[in-house]
């Protein structure tokens, strides 16, 4: 990704955030944010936007995404825009500070060089979803309904849903921002990035 779009990324993330989020605790969660890898980061090993810069992108994508199916749903003023740039903007804060560069030996044209490539290193292992959760709300105090959209915004392919749990689905019965940024998830990942999770 070019450097001027890595920029103009983490400013529109910034300014979205800013203008949409007022609740107690956002100045340190940004703050937190811009200490990480978060607008470098890939969004995946090699899967959707594996690359410098992809994890901002996608959550910007997300973004876009939720706010036009709730748009579609509820009408221009019909949903809570904050509890939507919260939910989007930091549902993937767990892969801040996850992946790391390693280089392996590749043959080009009968020549071995050191290629790089992205490879997981937890900083802090706590889960996918459920990590997010903990993260921001150690900032800003979210809601049930947030939290819950957050923990559960990978749907069937959360790990702990491939395992049997079923929580998941009682979420998305109760809480429809949980069911929305699922369905945005997946429609930035496999529709504006052509990826895999
Ligand atoms: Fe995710
Ligand atoms: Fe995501």
């Amino acid at each position: 990704m070019e450097k001027e779009l890595i920029e103009q990324n983490k400013e529109d993330f910034l300014n979205i955030a800013r203008s949409n989020i007022t609740r107690e605790g956002i100045d340190g969660l940004l703050k937190f944010v811009e200490s990480t890898d978060f607008f470098t980061a890939p969004a995946s090993t090699k899967f959707h936007l594996a690359e410098e810069g992809g994890l901002c992108q996608h959550s910007l994508n997300v973004y876009e995404r939720l706010e036009k199916l709730m748009i579609m749903e509820y009408g221009e003023d019909g949903y809570n825009k904050e509890s939507v740039a919260i939910a989007a903007l930091f549902h993937d804060i767990c892969k801040a500070c996850f992946y790391k560069i390693d280089y392996r030996n590749v043959k080009e044209d009968g020549v071995w060089v050191q290629r790089p490539y992205y490879t997981v290193d937890d900083a802090l292992p706590y889960g996918h979803g459920e990590k997010s959760v903990y993260i921001v709300n150690g900032y800003l105090r979210l809601t049930r309904e947030e939290a819950i959209a957050i923990n559960w915004h990978m749907g069937g392919f959360d790990k702990r849903v491939q395992s049997g749990e079923s929580a998941y689905s009682v979420a998305y019965s109760k809480y429809p921002l949980a069911v929305l940024l699922h369905l945005a998830d997946v429609q930035a990942t496999y529709l504006d990035e052509q990826g895999d999770e």
